[in-house]
């Protein structure tokens, strides 16, 4: 199974979204992780499979505050709800304060999570992280990741942060081991445009060990979508066409089918 993350260094430039494109598209099978520390969203912006709300009672909350004699897989499949479109979700934290009370449990959920199936099936899993900055109590879920994905948007001051958020995830990502999850960029912005180019350019200039894994294109109504609103053809959308490539490239890195920087 694979492990993957996705993560912001600041401002909204779609974590969330691109966490639910990836899910939705995932060549395995898989379970998305509501994990944003600072509350999840997922559970107020989609629906479940039957079209009601998603309960508010499931989800990791349950699951951390019940960590601290260690979690298994398996009570963190049981926490899992669809949503419409068919992903499996572990749905989020209620708040900040939730997520620091959690404390060691997020080490515990890493440990769950680090080789998960579902009976005899693995399964990937799909951390949406939210944004990491220097109070991350998460850290220890981000450093069991095969793949971090930092998501960027194709603007001057979000590459800025970006590229400052990379030269310190290289430290703090380092696993006693020595070892690095796969790390790399999607960043967000008009594929076309040099600004988009530019900006992995410069995010991935930081070290050798960051990946360019693509470009997702800015498409409010393919981003609606995974914001709960109705499409009688998602697949249609620039979002999905642009991102199925994206999701391939992320799939295969997180399984380890790509040479570094091959995405
Ligand atoms: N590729 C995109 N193109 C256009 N709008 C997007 C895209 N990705 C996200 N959005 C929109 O940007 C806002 C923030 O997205 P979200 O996924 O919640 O970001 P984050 O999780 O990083 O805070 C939402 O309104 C979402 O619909
Ligand atoms: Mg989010």
């Amino acid at each position: 199974m694979a492990l993957v993350s996705f993560l912001s260094a600041k401002g909204s430039p779609g974590v969330t979204t691109t966490a639910l494109l990836s899910a939705a598209l995932w060549p395995h099978p898989c379970v998305l992780l509501d994990a944003d520390p600072a509350g999840g969203d997922v559970a107020a912006r989609v629906p479940a499979v039957d079209g009601g709300v998603l309960d508010p009672d499931r989800g990791l909350l349950p699951l951390l505050t019940s960590a601290r004699r260690g979690l298994s897989g398996a009570q963190v499949l049981e926490q899992a709800q669809v949503v419409a479109g068919g992903t499996r979700v572990v749905c989020g934290m209620t708040g900040p304060e939730q997520s620091l009370a959690a404390g060691r449990g997020w080490s515990a959920l890493a440990n769950a999570v680090a080789d998960l199936r579902d009976g005899e099936v693995p399964t990937d899993v799909i951390v949406d992280a939210g944004r990491v900055g220097a109070d991350a109590v998460h850290l220890d879920l981000l450093r069991a990741a095969d793949t971090v994905v930092l998501l960027v948007r194709a603007d001057t001051a979000a590459v800025l942060h970006g590229r400052e958020r990379l030269r310190v995830l290289g430290g703090a990502l380092r696993r006693p081991d020595g070892l690095l999850p796969r790390t790399g960029v999607v960043v967000v912005g008009d594929p076309h445009h040099r600004d988009a180019a530019d900006a992995a350019a410069v995010l991935t200039s930081v070290g050798d060990w960051v990946e360019d894994f693509g470009r997702l294109p800015l498409d409010p109504a393919g981003a609606r979508v995974f914001d709960g609103a109705r499409s009688a053809r998602p697949e249609r959308t620039a979002l999905v066409r642009a991102g199925a490539p994206v999701v391939a490239a992320l799939a295969a890195a997180a399984h380890g089918e790509l040479q570094r920087g091959a995405a």
